[in-house]
């Protein structure tokens, strides 16, 4: 006859792989594990009645009972092992890399309309044989004023509302945020003897109250041509030809009067309005003409203040404000939206 715990036994094993077939996550799993193999399951009940069993029954069925509980811990560990692999898998899965994809565009930063106006318009010197210097925005007043004749208290210094540096404020060498690119003349002079052909780009600053056409920093490129027998032909000729090649080969140009202390005679050019082809329009004016820099022959006393024998060199100075080109090429109404930092405006360019 058999015996009634080995008949249960078998009831518990079918039960338990049953119910096992249906799990399907580890929370299930785990009250597989309480009703199956937990201190109240009751294969746990016949190993804890086994000692008060007669020796022989002790035997047969301590040796079924635990039998069945290593293979239920058995069954349990590779179900276990399966959820887990099939968890990953799905993890897997969903992140899985479709290299058919379009990638995401990357956003390419781009030149400051500025900048590019700045690189032009060097570029077009270069190639008529003029050399690129840069000097400091913190300037002496010596080279921003002295020594391109604005001395103290001469009425021009109203041209140009100066930033003063306090902190190292002093009477004998005051310092400031130059005011335009002219001290590079003299910086440029005092290092080389004539020939120059230069031209140098940089910010300068002003005091000043801001409006469409005025900013308190702006870029400006001076340029300086020295040696022996140059004329106001030759400034002609290259300005005319610097106009042409940034603003097109049937530019014109015009010069006019202009007072510099720093050169004499002093004059500005001006272009037949790019927009309007000089018909006349909002940006010139009504004129037909827009003004572009200032130039002039250089002052003798300029040439004599950095050691140049003024009777044998003469040269021509220009400067020009970068931002007015950018917003001539682009029909820019307002500087100041140059420097204000709207992603709006400058991804035009
Ligand atoms: N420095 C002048 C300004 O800021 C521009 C200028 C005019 C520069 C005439 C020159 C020049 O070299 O010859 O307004």
């Amino acid at each position: 006859m058999i015996l009634p715990q080995l008949q249960e036994l078998k009831e518990i094993e079918d039960k338990a792989r049953t119910e096992l077939a249906a799990v399907s996550d580890e929370e299930a799993l785990e009250s597989w594990r309480i009703a199956h193999l937990g201190r109240r399951s009751r294969l746990n009940i016949i190993l804890r009645g086994l000692a008060s069993l007669p020796i022989e029954e002790r035997r047969q069925v301590g040796a079924a009972a635990n039998r069945l509980r290593l293979e239920l811990e058995e069954m349990l560990s590779q179900r276990q092992a399966q959820l887990r692999e099939a968890t990953v898998t799905a993890v897997v899965e969903r992140g899985r890399l479709d290299v058919t994809l379009p990638g995401r565009p990357l956003a390419i930063g781009r030149l400051h309309p500025v900048t590019q106006a700045l690189r032009d318009i060097l570029a077009a010197f270069v190639s008529m044989g003029f050399q690129v210097f840069e000097g400091p925005e913190v300037e002496w007043d010596h080279y921003n004023f002295e020594a391109v004749r604005i001395p103290k208290d001469h009425p021009a210094r109203d041209m140009w509302d100066t930033l003063w540096i306090d902190y190292v404020r002093n009477d004998e060498y005051p310092m400031l945020l130059r005011t335009h690119t002219s001290p590079m003349q003299i910086r440029v002079m005092e290092q080389m003897q004539p020939p120059v052909r230069i031209v140098s780009p940089g910010k300068c600053y002003r005091h000043e109250a801001t409006d469409p056409t005025h900013e308190w920093m702006h870029t400006q490129v001076e340029g300086l041509a020295v040696d022996e027998n140059i004329s106001m032909a030759d400034l002609k000729g290259t300005l005319y030809e610097f106009a042409r090649r940034l603003f097109g080969r049937e530019r014109r140009v015009r010069f006019r009067c202009d007072y510099f202390p720093f050169v004499e005679p002093g004059a500005d050019m001006s272009i037949d309005c790019p927009l309007c082809d000089g018909q006349g329009c909002r940006a010139c004016g009504n004129s037909g003409w827009i003004e572009i820099l200032g130039a002039g022959m250089v002052h003798p006393e300029v040439l004599a203040n950095v050691g140049y024998d003024a009777e044998r060199y003469t040269g021509f100075a220009f400067g020009l404000g970068v931002e007015r080109v950018a917003m001539l090429r682009h029909g820019i109404e307002d500087i100041r939206l140059f420097y204000a930092n709207d992603l709006r405006f400058l991804e035009q360019f």
